[in-house]
């Protein structure tokens, strides 16, 4: 099942996703010759394929920039396939435009509502024969949907073939992690409820929900990004390292975490709202939805027993950015007097929009009393990505590499734990924007320390 894929289909080639994300990956992936397979859009609407050529030029003019010889390439190998996603002649249309391909990778860039049908449409037309398929989130809005959908999936493709995008698994700040805790002996030893306090992960947003109001609705910030990206980050920071290098290993080890995460219960969870969500286009007037959630988690392991993974999420914050913040404990023996608790040593990634790893530590002010000061000692630091998210897995797909993707046990056991939290079983706060969230929140944590709230990125204006 490892053979490259000779053929790209993505479907959606109109929407959103594809102008956005898609048509940059593939202009960057041709730029770096690693592409050179026929490239089908297929979509609803009666367009051709120079209107889709007009459509990637655009996405590209505002995503990126054009790369002359690479655009031209990507021209020369898209075609476009208009139909009903319903209607047997599209997938016929497909057949015949893949030539001679066997071994298409086809991209569901398209609502979950529509996925039984192409992916029934694929299978009838033998379109799904040795394919492989990539599915975007949302996997599902609960477990008992997510279960379905995969079952839905599964008549058609074997899991093997299904590779699910979160796309925070494609970041390179994110894959450090993963790679920082393994490649380094130092960190293993206190990696653990022995040394390690407590742990929060935070993405905090300054902008609100940019015409999505509709969709936003019926997901809210708990299923938008914490049932996935948030719990990703977390299991990458806790689980142990996979045995070998095989792709499964990892994934293996990530479900061994996933499955050790306690059920979240409704006085884990803060939710609230940022003053004006209701007035946003095809938001309810009443709506309960939260654009914001703090949580707190626990895993039943012998590694973490004892240590609470905080997570928080929103939107309309004051500052954009993703980032952990691994706290240790203090010193066993207050020799000085003057460190106050919050001043113990911490492991801090900063995972967007730079990227760096620091370790927070206390040194001596020069002079006679023995007072000291925070420094941070910078272990890594750059400026972005070198490869966007969207490239590495489109790549990694095309190569049959499942390593980044999510598996369909860790997708359920994420739902798992979030289900007895969604929709409106606790109360939703207000907050204003550009704060940090209601001051509920505080109760998740405790009002000692209290919450550490990112810095904005140098040069972002914030
Ligand atoms: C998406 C969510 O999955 O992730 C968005 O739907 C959110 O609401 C985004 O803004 C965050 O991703 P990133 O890469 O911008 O941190």
């Amino acid at each position: 099942m490892n053979l490259y894929s000779d053929a790209f289909v993505f479907f959606g080639a109109t929407g959103d996703l594809a102008y956005k994300k898609i048509f940059p990956a593939l202009q960057a992936m041709i730029r770096r010759g690693r592409f050179d397979i026929p490239i089908i859009g297929v979509a609803k609407r009666d367009w051709t394929s120079d209107q889709l050529r007009d459509r990637a030029r655009k996405s590209l003019e505002e995503h990126g920039g054009i790369d002359p010889v690479a655009f031209a390439k990507l021209s020369a190998r898209l075609q476009y396939v208009s139909g009903d996603y319903g209607d047997e002649a599209a997938y016929t249309r497909l057949r015949k435009a893949l030539g001679n391909a066997q071994k298409p990778l086809h991209y569901l860039a398209i609502p979950p509502s529509e996925f039984e049908t192409v992916a029934q449409g694929l299978s009838k037309s033998g379109c799904a024969r040795d394919a492989r398929i990539i599915v975007e989130k949302p996997f599902g809005r609960d477990l008992a949907s997510a279960q379905e959908l995969n079952r839905t999936l599964h008549q058609f493709f074997p899991e093997s073939a299904v590779f699910r995008i979160d796309h925070y698994l494609g970041k390179e700040a994110v894959q450090n992690l993963e790679y920082f805790r393994f490649a380094n002996s130092f960190l293993e030893p206190i990696w653990n409820r022995n040394y390690v306090e407590r742990v929060q992960i935070t993405l905090c947003e300054s902008f609100g929900v940019e015409g999505r109001g509709r969709f936003y609705e019926e997901v809210g910030a708990i299923r938008d990004v914490i049932q996935n990206h948030m719990l990703q980050v977390m299991v990458l920071l806790a689980m142990d390292p996979p045995t070998d290098s095989h792709p499964e290993a990892l994934r293996d080890e990530k479900i061994r975490v996933f499955r050790a995460i306690r059920d979240l219960a409704p006085g884990d969870v803060v939710r609230g709202q940022f003053r004006g969500y209701r007035d946003e286009e095809g938001v309810a007037s009443d709506s309960q939805v939260e654009t914001f959630a703090a949580v707190r988690l626990h895993i039943d392991t012998w590694r973490w027993e004892g240590v609470p993974f905080f997570i928080r999420a929103g939107k309309r914050l004051p500052v954009t950015a993703t980032e952990v913040l691994v706290e240790l404990k203090r010193p066993p023996q207050r020799v000085f007097d003057e460190i106050k608790p919050g001043q113990s040593n911490y492991f801090h990634f900063r995972l967007s929009p730079d990227v760096f790893v620091s370790l927070g530590a206390r040194a001596k002010v020069p002079g006679e009393p023995m007072m000291g000061e925070e420094v941070e000692l910078i272990a890594c630091q750059h400026s972005g990505e070198e490869m966007s998210a969207y490239e590495r897995l489109l790549s990694d797909a095309l190569r049959g590499d499942p390593s980044l993707f999510a598996r369909m046990d860790g997708v359920e056991a994420a739902w798992r734990i979030v289900d007895p939290i969604l929709g409106d079983l606790t109360p939703v706060y207000q907050y204003e924007s550009n704060t940090w969230g209601p001051a509920e929140a505080h109760r998740i944590i405790g009002n000692d320390t209290g919450w550490h709230n990112p810095m904005p990125a140098e040069g972002s204006g914030e």
